[in-house]
C-alpha cells in the first residue's frame, strides 16, 4: 500500500507557514527567552504579544488564573515597547513568518505603530489587535465600534504597504459579524483572526468567596475549551461573509487535534493557541501537529484544503 504524505502545511493569503499551528498573541512570546523558544520549537510561525509604543508593566497581579476547561486574564499589555519587537526580528535569524502584533491605545498610537513597523522588511505580516478588552485607559475597543472601525482601517491603508490582519473579538450575533465583514471586504486585508478571549467574565473561586484576578475587581477576558463553540461560530460565519481571499486564523479553545481539524472546517486556514500552550508550554505545537496528522491518516485527508471550510448542515 503506498503512503499518502499528508500535508499540514497552511497559506495564509500567500504566507507560506511550514505547518499551520502558531501561538495565539499573548501567551509566552513578550520577551527574548519567550520568542527564542518559538524560534526554536515546531511551531508553523510566530506571534509577538501585543506591543504599545512605550514598554508597559501591565496589570497587577494576580491577572492571571486557569482551571479545567477555561481560563480568566486581566494582564493589562505588558509588553516590552515596539522597539524591542522589532530589534528581535532585526537580529535574530528568521526561520518562519512572524507577525508583530499591534495594540495601539488610541487610534494615533495605533497609526504611528503600523508606520513603523511598515519599516522593517523582516516582519512577514502584522496582526492588528482591535479586540483587547483589559485597558482602563483605553479608548472603547474598535473591534465593537462599527464607525470607528471602518474609519480607521480606511485611514490605516492609505499608508500601509505590509500584509496586515485584524485580530477580532467575538461577536454574537450574526447581523454583527455581516457588518464587520462588509467593512473590511472594502479593504486589501491579508487576513482576520478570529476569536480575542470573551470579554468581561468572572471566575468565582467558591471557598474563598471570591474572585481569582485582582485588576477590575476580578473581571477578565475568558479563554480556553469554554470557548470554542464561540470562536468555530465565529470562524464559520466569517468564513460565509468574508471575501474568499481574506484567510481565516481560528483560535479559540483548541487543546488537541480534532478542535483543528473543526476550525479549519468551520473555514480557518491556520490556527493559534492560547491557553493551552499556557498551560502545556512549548511541547503542545509537536503534540498537536501528530495529533492533527493521526486524524487526517484516519479521514483519509492528505491536506487542509481537502475539508476546509466544507462544514456541512443538517437537511
Ligand atoms: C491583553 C489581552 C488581550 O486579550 C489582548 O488582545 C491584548 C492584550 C492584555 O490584557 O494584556
Amino acid at each position: 500500500m503506498i503512503m499518502k504524505k499528508i500535508d499540514i502545511s497552511a497559506s495564509i493569503n500567500g504566507i507560506k507557514l511550514p505547518l499551520c499551528i502558531m501561538n495565539a498573541s499573548g501567551v509566552l512570546c513578550s520577551t527574548d527567552q519567550d520568542l527564542s523558544n518559538l524560534l526554536n520549537s515546531s511551531s508553523g510561525g510566530i506571534v509577538t504579544k501585543s506591543c504599545t509604543y512605550k514598554p508597559r508593566e501591565g496589570n497587577i497581579l494576580p491577572r492571571y488564573f486557569e482551571w479545567n476547561i477555561g481560563s480568566i486574564n486581566s494582564m493589562g499589555l505588558p509588553n516590552l515597547g515596539i522597539d524591542f519587537y522589532i530589534n528581535f526580528i532585526e537580529k535574530k535569524k528568521i526561520n518562519k513568518p512572524i507577525f508583530l502584533s499591534i495594540s495601539g491605545l488610541s487610534i494615533e498610537e495605533n497609526y504611528s505603530l503600523v508606520q513603523k513597523a511598515n519599516q522593517y522588511s523582516k516582519i512577514t505580516a502584522i496582526e492588528l489587535n482591535l479586540s483587547c478588552p483589559n485597558i482602563l485607559e483605553k479608548e472603547k475597543m474598535l473591534g465593537y465600534d462599527f464607525y470607528g472601525i471602518s474609519n480607521f482601517i480606511e485611514n490605516i491603508f492609505k499608508f500601509n504597504k505590509k500584509p496586515l490582519g485584524i485580530k477580532l473579538p467575538p461577536y454574537f450575533h450574526e447581523a454583527h459579524i455581516k457588518n464587520i465583514a462588509l467593512i473590511l471586504n472594502q479593504f486589501p486585508i491579508f487576513f482576520v483572526t478570529c476569536i480575542n478571549s470573551l470579554p468581561n467574565g468572572l471566575f468565582i473561586d467558591i471557598n474563598k468567596e471570591s474572585v481569582v484576578i485582582r485588576p477590575k475587581k476580578g473581571f477578565g477576558g475568558i479563554g480556553g475549551s469554554i470557548i470554542k463553540p464561540f470562536a468555530l461560530a465565529n470562524i464559520h460565519k466569517f468564513y460565509t461573509y468574508l471575501r474568499k481571499d481574506i484567510a481565516i486564523i481560528g483560535c479559540g479553545g483548541i487543546s488537541s487535534g480534532k478542535d483543528i481539524f473543526e476550525h479549519i472546517l468551520c473555514g480557518a486556514s491556520a490556527v493559534q493557541i492560547g491557553t493551552q500552550f499556557m498551560k502545556e508550554g512549548i511541547s503542545v505545537f509537536e503534540r498537536l501537529k501528530k495529533e492533527l496528522i493521526f486524524l487526517l491518516k484516519k479521514k483519509n485527508y492528505s491536506s487542509l484544503n481537502s475539508f476546509k471550510g466544507k462544514l456541512k448542515y443538517l437537511q
